[in-house]
């Protein structure tokens, strides 16, 4: 079948590398794609969120079956304009439904359907400007450090976690004024969850799952977890804090639930769903849901995947993911991202990259990249994510980190300390 991947990350890359050795593709698209996934398939300039566009496409090309990468476009509907089209309506499309995109497109909805289904999760509550006060006194009876979220999307940086109570005070102000747009209108204010975080992924046809491995991300820009969010410095897969006692914890009290909640709001879920967890002394609790695969979690869990991921799809697109199962390759994967100069913040573009071509023995993942006359360029903060197997963790570190030093750009970033703390 000829296939649609959407979007133009890493994570994106990965899938369509997987995809790519599916005895059922025969052709594959990426929109927009980037320079690795050029030489996978062929890339289309498409928005991924111009549904339009993508619908011509999907005509033009006979695809069968769309996955959708990114949260935008499913937060904006794209599924459901699918099924809403007499043209598109029998296409398969890997990611779920405007109504369950709300699970990452609204934190206040994500809290109140965890409430609803008894799954752990901070005690919160949401606030506008109009109760601005009733928020002052709410965050006067929690403890430092103060947890602020932007309820709608912020591009990862509608959270904000602040020690003083005053600055935390004059932070939620200038949100609630407008600091995110329309994302920080309303703002949700939760309790500190101590702990180590892991991200937890299923996939689902919306009647059963199956559980993919866990990974480590490592958000923050500096060495020792310090500095900025950013979108992911690295991964790791499978990590030692998750053990079974815990994953079987995570099955009973927070996928189960969450599986039966969308069921009882009448919601067929098809796609990833991604818990962000904190593991407490073994007690796991959800920080957030996300409606896709992670990034760069994508580039260790998809490697780490035995089973053929168009046939999985292709399970969940007809409702039969029970009748299959998944295998799942005991190696661990690492990732390292190679970031521009800046990044977090205003970071350089359009610097060649070389090296690219010595690259053996590991999975070279583009993130940020475009080609331009055979030669590739950075094309955006995260760049190149260099993924490796290894028998454990630290093999699989030191062929990322070996493989890091061949590729070459002006201002190449990256964290040295992946892994440090297991
Ligand atoms: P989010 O955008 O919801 O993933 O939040 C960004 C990061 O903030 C998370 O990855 C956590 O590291 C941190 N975080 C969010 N909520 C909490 C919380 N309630 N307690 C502790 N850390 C949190
Ligand atoms: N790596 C975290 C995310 O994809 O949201």
């Amino acid at each position: 079948m000829n296939i649609l991947v959407i979007g133009s990350g890493g994570r994106e890359h990965a899938i369509s590398w997987k995809i790519k050795q599916s005895k059922l593709l025969n052709k594959l698209f990426i929109a927009p794609g980037n320079a690795g996934t050029d030489s996978l398939g062929i890339n289309i300039d498409i928005k991924v969120d111009d549904f339009k566009a993508i619908k011509s496409l999907v005509l033009k090309e006979n695809i069968s079956m769309v996955f959708v990468g990114p949260e935008d476009p499913l937060v904006k509907g794209i599924h459901d304009y699918f099924i809403a089209d007499k043209d598109l309506k029998h296409i398969g499309v890997i990611g779920p439904v405007k109504a369950a995109a709300e699970l990452e497109g609204s934190k206040e909805f994500a809290k109140k359907f965890m409430v609803e289904n008894n799954i752990p999760t901070a005690q919160y509550q949401s606030f506008t400007k109009e109760t601005i006060n009733d928020a002052f006194d709410f965050l006067d009876t929690l403890n430092a450090p103060y947890v602020l979220k932007a309820d709608g999307l912020a591009a990862g940086k509608g959270v904000i976690i602040e020690n003083d109570i005053s600055i935390a005070k004059s932070k939620l102000k200038e949100m609630l004024n407008g600091q995110f747009g329309a994302a920080s209108q309303k703002v949700v204010i939760e309790e500190f969850l101590e702990g180590i975080e892991l991200s937890v992924f299923v996939l689902t046809d919306g009647e059963s799952y199956v559980i993919l491995p866990e990974a480590k991300d490592y958000k923050r820009i500096g060495e020792g977890d310090s500095g900025p969010n950013t979108g992911g410095m690295g991964a790791i897969s499978p990590i030692p804090f998750a053990d079974l006692a815990f994953m079987h914890k995570v099955e009973e009290q927070v996928i189960k639930p969450t599986i039966q909640g969308l069921k009882n709001r009448k919601i067929d879920y098809k796609g990833f769903i991604f818990f962000g967890l904190m593991n407490n002394n073994g007690i796991p609790s959800v920080i957030e849901y996300n409606v896709r695969m992670g990034d760069p979690e994508a580039e260790v869990v998809i490697p780490r995947i035995k089973s053929d991921l168009v046939e999985l799809f292709k399970a969940v697109a007809e409702n039969k993911l029970a009748e299959t199962t998944i295998e799942i390759d005991e190696r661990t994967v690492s990732t390292v991202m190679l970031v521009s100069r800046g990044y977090p913040m205003a970071y350089e573009k359009a610097k060649e990259i070389t090296g690219l071509d010595k690259i053996t023995d590991t999975i070279v993942f583009h993130a940020g990249t475009k080609i331009v006359k055979n030669k590739i360029y950075t094309n955006g903060g995260r760049v190149i994510a260099v993924s490796a197997y290894g028998e454990n963790m630290n093999e699989a570190l030191k062929k990322s980190y070996a493989k890091i030093n061949a590729i070459d750009f002006e201002g190449k970033k990256y964290r040295h300390d992946i892994g440090f703390d297991l």
